[in-house]
């Protein structure tokens, strides 16, 4: 039997924990050829090297180096750059994971060169039309051949949508196989030493456009953040957009005011970011992914949006939407226990659904 040539997108730091289980479960089989394609949309090493080194990655196969630029340029930059790929060496299958530009831009570049295309954490939907992710998932599951779910709400969201079942396949969230197959080597870490073992401390990650591209939030969410800093110890790990934005809006003065109450970290490495979170006492952030893996991990989530495309983490999970007028309030709840208790994971978030997404590819390209 012929090996299947699977090329697996990265693209962003979100996605590197998503295709390193498949990566894996695939590599193993006698099948598969499977190559990593990498957009290069994130390119700092502690955003991106470093999780390939983490998660047992090879070097990328393809190296599309794209870069950072507007929705357009860095979408547009992805297509033309992959096409070229996928001309030269055909793919039997491409996988997009999640819900970044490179993720919209292969898919379209490999549906419409016909080559068979996977949406790995498909039908997802925040009904929010203004955030590009949303945009982008819109667009990748229209067009995409076989929709891998992580949840129920995904297969409504689908069906809704008038999506044909047989597209759709349930295999359950992807992240938690990353945060099993490395549990050991997180547990066995050391916090970082600004962040000490002594008091308990919030986790906080900060980087959605609507909540640090303007002054006037981001000022806003500063002052409550110093406000929670006087009630528990804040840990902001801040993405890179971030940091620019506290630099250029001259608000890096107003978060030191609270002292050593706000440990302020570059992003952080995979192995060492879970730590933090294994750590922490709750987490206040405005990221997708750790939404969930806050509930996987049953640690109390206030996610500073209007709104969120994995509500299974408020009606299953440890999650609650925020807003900076509420935090404080919901910071207190966490605090004195009267918060909702955390239940069992969703169902299918169990560390195997690289192995379920494996069977299913199988299935789908008659290997
Ligand atoms: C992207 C994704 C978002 C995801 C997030 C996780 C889209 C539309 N957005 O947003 O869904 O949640 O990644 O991080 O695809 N930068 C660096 N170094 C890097 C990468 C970026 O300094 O390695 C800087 C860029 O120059 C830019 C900023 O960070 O100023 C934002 O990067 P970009 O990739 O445009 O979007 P993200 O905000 O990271």
């Amino acid at each position: 039997m012929s090996q299947k040539i699977i090329h697996l997108i990265a693209a962003a730091r979100p996605n590197f924990m998503k295709i390193a289980p498949l990566f894996h479960a695939l590599n193993d089989l006698d099948w598969t050829d499977v190559r990593i394609i990498h957009t290069g949309q994130h390119y700092d090493y502690n955003m991106s090297g470093a999780f390939f080194d983490e998660l047992g990655l090879p070097s990328p196969h393809y190296h599309l180096e794209v870069g950072s630029g507007s929705h357009a340029e860095q979408t547009g930059g992805v297509m033309i750059a992959y096409e070229k790929v996928c001309v030269d060496a055909r793919p039997d299958c491409v996988v997009v994971v999640g819900d970044v530009n490179s993720t919209v831009a292969c898919a379209m570049v490999a549906t419409k060169l016909w080559i068979p295309c996977v949406h790995l954490e498909a039908g997802l939907r925040s009904g929010d039309r203004s955030m590009p992710e949303e945009i982008n998932r819109l667009a990748t599951d229209a067009i995409a051949d076989l929709l891998w779910t992580p949840s129920p709400d995904a297969d409504e969201n689908l069906a809704h949508e008038g999506t044909d079942p047989k597209r759709v396949e349930r295999v359950g969230n992807i992240m938690i196989d990353s945060i099993e197959l490395l549990r050991e080597q997180i547990e066995g870490t050391a916090l970082p030493e600004s962040v000490g073992n002594d008091a308990p401390y919030a986790l906080v990650t900060l980087h959605r456009p609507s909540n640090v591209d303007e002054k006037e939030p981001l000022q806003r969410l500063v002052n409550e953040l110093n406000q929670v800093a006087k009630k528990i110890r804040l840990v902001f790990v801040a993405h890179p957009r971030t940091m620019a934005r506290l630099k250029s809006f001259d608000l890096l003065d107003t978060l030191s005011s609270s002292g050593d109450q706000i440990v302020l970290l570059e992003p952080a490495p995979y192995i060492t970011f879970m730590r933090l979170v294994m750590g922490s006492a709750m987490i206040i952030t405005d990221s997708g992914g750790l939404q969930e893996e806050s509930t996987y991990l049953g640690i109390p989530c206030l996610t500073l949006r209007p709104n969120t495309e994995r509500p299974i983490t408020i009606t299953e999970g440890t999650n609650s939407l925020v807003t900076p007028e509420t935090l404080l309030a919901e910071v207190d709840g966490v605090l004195d226990g009267s918060r909702k208790k955390p239940t069992s994971p969703p169902d299918l978030w169990d560390g195997k659904t690289a192995y379920r997404a494996a069977e299913s590819l199988k299935r789908f390209l008659g290997a």
